[in-house]
């Protein structure tokens, strides 16, 4: 490990480690720690998964000898952050990614796993079902907002997070917990978590990883407090913990002394 949690001028809490397997090991066992915390609790553990590629790596480290058996696997509800326009067995499937690497070697009972339906020809039905699904699940706060123990985060490179991508209308839903997004920047639709329930969560942790993320990670993280037009930026849990744990790459570019 590089640091210890350190405040960015944006006063966001970040860790640095050296390597990207180390990231993901920090990051499996933060996860592991807030299931302990959910089942001593008598609760089920609920967790959102991210996509794209960085989450194989935490997979990785979830499912290996030394972690696997700290989680009650039984006792653990799967949801997902966002989902691309593609079935279950497309290769771009954020669902596919987890059921190869983490579903399928931890046996999951997939009765247990809530996938955002990307595919479906309506994708506001199919945002109003998994919304559904998700008020029934999950324990509700103050704000009748579902509330999640652990919501697992990526960073792309143009600063957005789940499907919230910059300059598009999700950004601006405040009621909804999850919506279908239009992202003209991709050409393609998406279903995504929103502000509400990101900022309903428990545990917020961002894993960032690698030198294609250092410039976005970087005018996160040194911008002054509040500044930040970058859709994670806006990420801020009301209530629970929020953590950006990267690469030394991905932190390449933070102010000096900060790594
Ligand atoms: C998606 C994700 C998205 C992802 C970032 C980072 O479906 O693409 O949910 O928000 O987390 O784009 O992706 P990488 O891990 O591939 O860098």
């Amino acid at each position: 490990m590089i640091s210890d949690a350190q405040i960015s001028p944006s006063a966001i809490p970040y860790r640095v480690l050296e390597t990207p397997e180390e990231t993901a090991r920090a990051v499996a066992e933060l996860l592991t720690d807030a299931a302990a915390e959910a089942q001593r609790a008598g609760r089920d553990f609920s967790v959102a998964l991210s996509g794209g590629s960085t989450p194989s790596a935490i997979y990785r480290q979830l499912t290996s000898e030394s972690l696997r058996g700290r989680i009650d696997w039984e006792r653990v509800k799967f949801f997902f952050g966002d989902a691309r326009s593609v079935g279950p067995d497309h290769p771009d499937s954020n669902f596919k990614l987890a059921a190869d690497h983490l579903f399928t070697p931890l046996r999951i009972d997939l009765g247990r796993v809530f996938r955002k339906e990307g595919e479906d020809e309506d994708l506001n039905a199919a945002a109003a079902r998994y919304e559904k699904n998700l008020l029934a699940e999950l324990p509700r706060d103050d704000l009748s907002r579902p509330v999640l123990d652990f919501a697992l985060q990526g960073l792309g490179p143009d600063g957005h997070t789940a499907s919230l991508f910059p300059g598009t209308a999700a950004l601006a839903e405040d009621e909804r917990f999850i919506v279908a997004n239009e992202v003209p920047q991709l050409s393609t639709w998406r279903l995504t978590m929103t502000y509400p329930t990101l900022l309903a969560a428990r545990h917020v942790i961002f894993v960032v990883v690698g030198s294609a993320k250092a410039e976005v990670a970087a005018e996160i993280l040194n911008a002054p407090e509040g500044a930040g037009v970058y859709p994670a930026a806006k990420v801020r849990p009301d209530s629970g913990q929020l953590l950006w744990v990267m690469d030394r790459e991905a932190a390449g570019k933070l102010s000096g002394g900060q790594v």
